[in-house]
């Protein structure tokens, strides 16, 4: 019998990709989403294995992984987006942390589970200008890298408690289709494809690891299949850094035509780390893993890609 894998979050941009990346290896997935911020059809599951609710419900939460019954569970089900978090810091906290707890609670009741992944963030981070590894200190800057961190315990106390697989990744910046949200590379996509050659960005000199959803879905995989036991945190980037301007110009080299940037002074974060980079060391070592997506080839694909309407008000 196929293996039943049950992703929370897998009808946004990171959970889908690895949800198909899961599916192709022929384990039976099921998602469970409130569709906040991500979209029915980018779940590649029938209906009967779509549950569309909310983690801060916790009885609907326990109901449903009782019934389902994994063997492995994703947990990416989160708000993310930190303008919207630094904006709505009870509800950031509310699903991060609380609907977190709902779903583990849930795995440590049924029995079934056998190993759990936790998606966390390199935002749990200090601003540092090396590349991060895992035993790097912790220290967020903002309302979304604490609610993570605060995920991270939870998920390191459960696997104590329950002495269920327990893998947090730390995911850097991803790239590729179906992005749920503004972030930097859609919001120039969005730009290029209705014909701007002026694009108006905020920031232009942080750098940032970009990482292809395409590969990340490749190192959860990987890692699950690693036969780790115990908790374990793993850093999930490409391992190369890219400023705003980088980006831009792979977005030139693919278009074949030049781009001028225009600071949009509303756009300018107050606050702003100039370098995140991930030493994904351990990851490889663990796994075997390497990634298969260059920024260019990424851009590539993106040029051709409809671009999701964003959903609530980060639209
Ligand atoms: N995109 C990135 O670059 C990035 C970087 C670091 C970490 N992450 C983490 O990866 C995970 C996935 O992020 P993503 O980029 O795919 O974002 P996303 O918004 O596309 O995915 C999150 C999904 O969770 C769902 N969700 C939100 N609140 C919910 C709730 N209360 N109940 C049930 N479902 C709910 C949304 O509808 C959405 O489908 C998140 O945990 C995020 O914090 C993402």
């Amino acid at each position: 019998m196929a293996e039943r894998v049950l992703i929370t979050g897998g009808a946004g941009f990171i959970g889908s990709a690895v949800a198909n990346r899961l599916a192709a290896t022929g384990k039976e997935i099921w998602v469970l989403d409130d569709l906040s911020f991500g979209v029915r059809e980018l779940a590649p599951v029938p209906d009967e294995r779509f549950l569309r609710i909310d983690i801060r419900d916790q009885r609907s939460v326990e109901d449903a992984i009782a019934r389902i019954a994994p063997a492995q569970v994703l947990h990416l089900a989160a708000v993310h987006f930190i303008p919207y978090c630094n904006a709505h810091p009870v509800e950031a906290a509310d699903i991060n942390i609380n609907g977190t707890i709902h779903v583990l609670d849930a795995c440590a009741i049924v029995g079934d589970v056998r190993q759990v992944f936790v998606a966390s963030t390199a935002a749990v981070y200090p601003i540092a200008n090396e590349a991060m590894s895992e035993e790097h200190p912790t220290g967020p800057l903002d309302i979304y890298g604490t609610t993570k961190l605060a995920t991270e315990r939870f998920a390191s106390d459960f696997a104590l408690r329950t002495g269920i697989a327990t893998i947090v990744g730390r995911f850097f910046n991803a790239f590729g289709p179906n992005e749920t949200n503004p972030h930097l590379i859609p919001e120039i996509q969005r730009q290029v494809r209705a014909g701007q050659r002026v694009l108006r960005l905020g920031n232009l000199e942080p750098k940032r690891d970009f990482i292809h959803t395409s590969d990340m879905a490749n190192a959860m995989d990987a890692l699950l299949g690693a036969g780790l036991r115990g908790y374990h945190v793993f850093n999930i980037g490409r391992g190369i850094e890219y400023s705003v301007r980088e980006v831009v110009e792979a977005f030139e080299r693919q278009l074949g035509e030049p781009l001028r940037i225009e600071v949009e002074e509303k756009r300018v974060r107050k606050v702003e780390r100039l370098h995140l980079l991930a030493d994904v060391g351990k990851l490889k070592r663990a796994t075997g893993w390497e990634p298969q997506w260059s920024i260019d080839e990424g851009i590539a694909t993106l040029l051709n890609e409809p671009l999701l309407a964003w959903k609530g008000e980060h639209a």
